[in-house]
């Protein structure tokens, strides 16, 4: 078996020597050829990118407007910009998840709350100090904004308030967008969008039902 192999692919046999040699020969007449027929050794050559150039004016050229880096092709108008055929998006283009959710509050923490405070009433430190004093999350109008306002205030910025494009990558943009939402519900939350089981520690007593709804009814209206 092994003999039989070794003649098989064996370079030395007699059919593949006369092969190899044609196979040489035909390459230097080819390689000859390159000399006479193309002229591209004669072709003016640019050793500058600001050299002359008979063809183009220099040899660099500009980038085409349109011209976009490699894995930077944001075909994901929902994800990248927040809205969709020019309307504002009400849902996430990812999965929400605790994490994502929790990575939010982090990062609002850190890049938000020292404007818009730790609970979203604009009553920040910066704003103490002077700045001006950015809205309420707790309006009715601010709770009736679709997801994709968010997103695009902290793309864009809006007003006094810069945009965060450079520092908060979208996935993460979204994730503070979804800890807003969180920071929302969490000041206006009715009885019933409660879990079965706690509503029925409060159901239990009407004086918690009242208590409950007036104070989320009274933080709605901190605002305006
Ligand atoms: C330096 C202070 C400052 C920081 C930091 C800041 N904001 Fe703002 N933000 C403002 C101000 C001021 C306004 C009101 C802008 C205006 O209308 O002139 C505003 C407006 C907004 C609005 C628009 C609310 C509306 O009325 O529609 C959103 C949403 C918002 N900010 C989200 C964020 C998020 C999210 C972050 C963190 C990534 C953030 N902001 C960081 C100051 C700040």
């Amino acid at each position: 078996m092994n003999a039989r192999r070794h003649t098989q692919f064996s370079f030395l046999s007699p059919l593949t020597g006369k092969f190899w040699l044609l196979a040489l020969m035909l390459s230097v007449i080819m390689l000859a050829g390159c000399t006479e027929i193309g002229n591209m050794q004669e072709q003016p050559k640019h050793q500058k990118p600001y050299d002359e150039s008979e063809t183009f004016g220099a040899a660099a050229q500009d980038l085409d407007p349109n011209a976009i880096p490699v894995g930077f092709l944001r075909e994901d108008a929902h994800l990248y910009t927040g809205r969709v055929g020019g309307e504002l998006v009400d849902t996430f283009p990812m999965e929400l998840t605790e994490d994502m959710i929790l990575e939010g509050k982090r990062l609002y923490e850190g890049f938000c709350a020292p404007c818009h405070g730790y609970s979203g009433y604009g009553d920040g430190v910066v704003a103490k100090e002077g700045f001006r004093e950015p809205a309420s999350y707790h309006s009715d109008q601010l709770r009736a904004q679709p997801v994709g306002h968010f997103y695009e205030v902290i793309t864009n910025g809006q007003g006094t308030m810069y945009s965060y494009a450079s520092r908060i990558a979208p996935e993460d943009r979204w994730a503070i967008v979804a800890y807003i939402r969180t920071l929302q519900l969490s000041q206006h939350a009715s009885l019933e969008a409660l879990p079965d089981d706690i509503k029925a520690d409060f159901g239990s007593s009407d004086a918690a039902t009242d208590a409950l709804s007036e104070m989320s009814g009274s933080l709605g209206e901190t605002d305006e």
